[in-house]
């Protein structure tokens, strides 16, 4: 079967994947690198991290919805098998869960996705639970949460101390009790991402949270080598951005020395040949065949 013509995997099919083979997810923003990584991915996030990797912004906090949707759109678009997870962006879902059901649908009409994920544990079950009863998957995202980075001071690892267990564990409990199909942990101890994994029976997807976890993301960008500082956790794959560098480098020194584009890159005329000074080469032959004019003397 051609995977134009498979079924997509849905969320229930990730829940279900839950302590079995690792779930492998990369974050995706655009047409051309989801069709990349269609065949090799169980779903792909078109998170909120494409306001700093793509846009340039600081955090994740000014992203907009309106971005969100028209890279969830492209993302869709080049995919075809893989779960489509879009993130709901700061703003867009913490005010009520009418708030949150009315831009999630959206999200889910306007780009054809299959989930949305969104931040936050405990303070965030109420809404999961109104979502998830009026037919939107959720996946969730707890530990390091990027949206909430002016209250904890910055991006800083989660559950370093004991002490600070008892609340992401009850965060793990209260979004799987609400109806999550998955959960993100991000930035977070082994030891605790460990604890979470063995106490919900929900999938979790670690990024920063070590192998202990159902699964694991990273963005796209950090591991092909394409980011110019990257957190510890992550591994580059790739090293793309000397790659991108020396195409680039080698590209300006053809087009200066005029080596490029070369005649192989050039479109000639249908049924002509054209001379160097762009004038229209006379056909073989012609030269010997025409005639000098007489001279006239005058
Ligand atoms: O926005 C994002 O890329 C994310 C991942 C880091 C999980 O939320």
């Amino acid at each position: 079967m051609s995977l134009g013509s498979a079924k997509r995997i849905t969320a229930p099919d990730i829940a279900a994947r839950k302590g079995g083979k690792p779930i492998v997810s990369l974050t995706a923003y655009h047409a051309h690198t989801a069709r990349l990584l269609d065949r090799h991915m169980d779903f792909l996030l078109v998170g909120d991290s494409l306001g700093m990797v793509m846009h340039g912004y600081e955090s994740t906090v000014p992203v907009p919805l309106e971005l969100m949707i028209m890279h969830g759109q492209a993302v869709v678009r080049g995919s075809s098998h893989v779960l489509v997870v879009v993130d709901l962006p700061f703003g867009s879902y913490e005010e009520s869960p009418a708030q949150a059901f009315r831009n999630a649908a959206r999200v889910m009409k306007e780009t054809g996705c299959g989930a949305v994920k969104l931040e936050g544990g405990t303070r965030m079950a109420e809404t999961i639970r109104y979502l998830t009863e009026r037919g939107i998957p959720v996946m969730a995202h707890i530990g390091l949460t990027p949206q909430s980075i002016n209250v904890m001071g910055g991006f800083k690892t989660q559950g370093r101390e004991r002490a600070e267990w008892e609340a992401i564990e009850a965060d793990a409990k209260a979004i799987t009790e609400a109806g999550a199909f998955a959960v993100v942990l991000e930035g977070m101890a082994e030891l605790l991402a460990a604890r979470i994994t063995k106490q919900i029976p929900i999938p979790t997807i670690g990024i920063g949270a070590s192998a202990e976890c159902d699964g694991q993301i990273l963005v796209l960008e950090d591991m092909l080598g394409l980011s110019p500082r990257v957190p510890k956790f992550v591994k580059e794959f790739a090293q793309l951005a000397e790659a991108i560098e020396s195409a680039v480098a080698t590209y300006a020194n053809e087009v200066r020395e005029r080596s490029f584009p070369g005649p192989q890159h050039t479109y000639a005329m249908k049924g002509e040949k054209v001379a160097g000074d762009g004038s229209k080469a006379p056909p073989r032959g012609a030269r010997q065949a025409t005639k000098r004019p007489k001279m006239t003397g005058s």
